[in-house]
């Protein structure tokens, strides 16, 4: 059974010091099954030591890629003896990533197939765009009750026409055109630096990728890719994260290694409310918070808008602000199962529609929540540290699918936090039914 993790935050802590950004979940996962492509070697450096990375490569194990563990971050891979796959995994249904696997494998082999994914539960989380994308190749696509299923006997490259910039389904058609003969345009892709890092990830191997204006792209089909070495780009959404603990904690935090110019929605938005934030050359953010927040407004959207994995953690920040700030949350409709936990704080957060409403508390207290999903622990631990007294965060252990580290990294700047795991058949009855989700 699943150990869960459990988290005792003391809080009322500033948080105070230096952090090197990781590398970022996001662009790992699509550079991974772009593997599948390359016939050689690809070692890759920088990749974050997560379980949604650990997760992908058991994946790429299971469909005969070779996979070594070199040392913290750098991984050999080699996917010559990856054979043409017609299962779909259980265990693809563990994370939404899983789901480039279909556009990869049908690249390499011709015939691909991936458990239907999971991913944090906001809702619906629909493949049609991934479905339409690869069919637009000439590629059949089933979708059935266990999994996706793709095959063809040739992919020619074409017109495809998304009718909104999906991260994933741009990701699979970028896969599919690389290797399909002739030319390709995807209009309406999605813009997100995870998605040109697996654009320059390709070029570097071979392929022949252009961005032309923003949202379309171009790709001339190549007959093969060559092994590479390839560095991945840092997180913008940990980066974000920990620049909110630092605000919310009223603390001073200095980002090293952070991805340059990804943030821009977030630092004006930090600046507003009062943070004195700062650039450092190019790849160095400083913050530094003594108040409490003056309230804003936002509205998450696609890239270069303000990013919905930033939600839930601007959200715990903005409980503590001086007046009412609103979220509007146009990329996930029900990305609101954070607020439950966030009031067990105290925090004064309701759901309007699509809008989160947060009317400013002078302080939170320390509470007892059971993490929903991913970006909902991040917000929690957040809330927990700018608290006053102790919280217990349970399910803790989705924050480690998003974040290398977090516990040492944040303890380093200060805080107090012990953790335990613990079988779920351990907990009390109540926290059980928590664990699960019932509440
Ligand atoms: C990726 O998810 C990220 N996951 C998400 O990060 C991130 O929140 C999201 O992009 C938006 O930036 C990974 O990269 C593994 P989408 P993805 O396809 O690809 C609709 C995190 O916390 N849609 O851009 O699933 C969909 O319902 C995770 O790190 C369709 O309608 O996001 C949603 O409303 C959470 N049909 C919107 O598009 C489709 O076929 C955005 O989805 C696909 C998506």
């Amino acid at each position: 059974m699943l150990a869960m993790k459990i988290l005792r935050v003391s809080g009322g802590r500033p948080l105070f010091g230096e952090l090197v950004v990781s590398g970022s979940k996001n662009a790992a996962l699509p550079i991974l099954a772009a593997t599948l492509l390359i016939r050689g070697t690809v070692e890759l450096i920088g990749l974050p030591e997560i379980r949604d990375v650990s997760a992908m490569l058991h994946l790429l194990s299971l469909r005969g890629v070779r996979v070594e563990h070199l040392e913290r971050g750098r991984y050999r891979l080699n996917a010559e003896e990856a054979s043409p796959s017609s299962v779909a995994f259980p265990e693809d249904g563990g994370l939404r990533g899983s789901i480039y696997l279909l556009g990869a494998g049908l690249a390499a082999h011709r015939r691909s197939a991936v458990g239907l994914p999971g991913g944090c539960d906001f809702g619906e989380r629909p493949h049609d765009l991934h479905c339409y994308a690869l069919r637009a190749f000439g590629a059949k696509v089933l979708e059935r009750e266990k999994g996706l299923y793709a095959e063809a006997r040739s992919l020619v490259g074409g017109e495809i026409r998304l009718s909104y910039p999906s991260v994933g389904a741009t990701v699979n058609a970028i896969l599919a055109a690389t290797l399909a003969k002739g030319r390709s345009v995807i209009y309406g892709a999605a813009r997100e630096p995870h998605v040109m890092d697996l654009i320059s990830f390709l070029n570097r191997s071979g392929a022949r990728i252009k961005v032309l204006e923003q949202g379309t792209v171009a790709v001339s089909g190549v007959e093969r890719l060559a092994p590479l070495s390839y560095r991945v780009m840092p997180d913008m959404i940990e980066a974000g994260s920990y620049l909110l603990m630092a605000a919310a904690t009223r603390g001073e935090i200095h980002l090293r290694r952070a991805p340059e110019g990804q943030l821009s929605s977030l630092l004006p938005l930090l600046s507003e409310s009062g943070c004195r934030v700062w650039e450092i050359g190019s790849d160095e953010i400083a913050l530094e918070m003594r108040d409490r927040p003056k309230p804003i407004s936002v509205t998450t959207e696609p890239y270069p808008g303000f990013p919905t994995d930033l939600h839930p953690q601007l959200s715990a920040y903005l409980a503590l602000c001086l007046g009412e700030s609103r979220i509007r949350e146009m990329v996930f409709r029900d990305r609101f199962r954070y607020l439950m936990g966030l009031s067990a704080f105290g925090a004064n957060v309701t759901r309007e529609g699509r809008e989160a409403r947060i009317v400013g508390r002078e302080r939170l207290f320390g509470a007892r929540v059971t993490a929903p999903d991913l970006r909902a622990a991040a917000a929690y631990l957040t809330a927990a540290m700018a608290a006053e007294g102790e919280s217990l965060i349970l399910s803790a252990e989705l924050l480690l699918r998003g974040y290398e580290a977090p516990l040492r990294k944040l303890r380093r700047l200060g805080a107090v936090i012990s953790d335990a795991d613990v079988e779920c058949g351990a907990l009390p009855q109540a926290d059980r039914r928590a664990a699960r989700g019932s509440e």
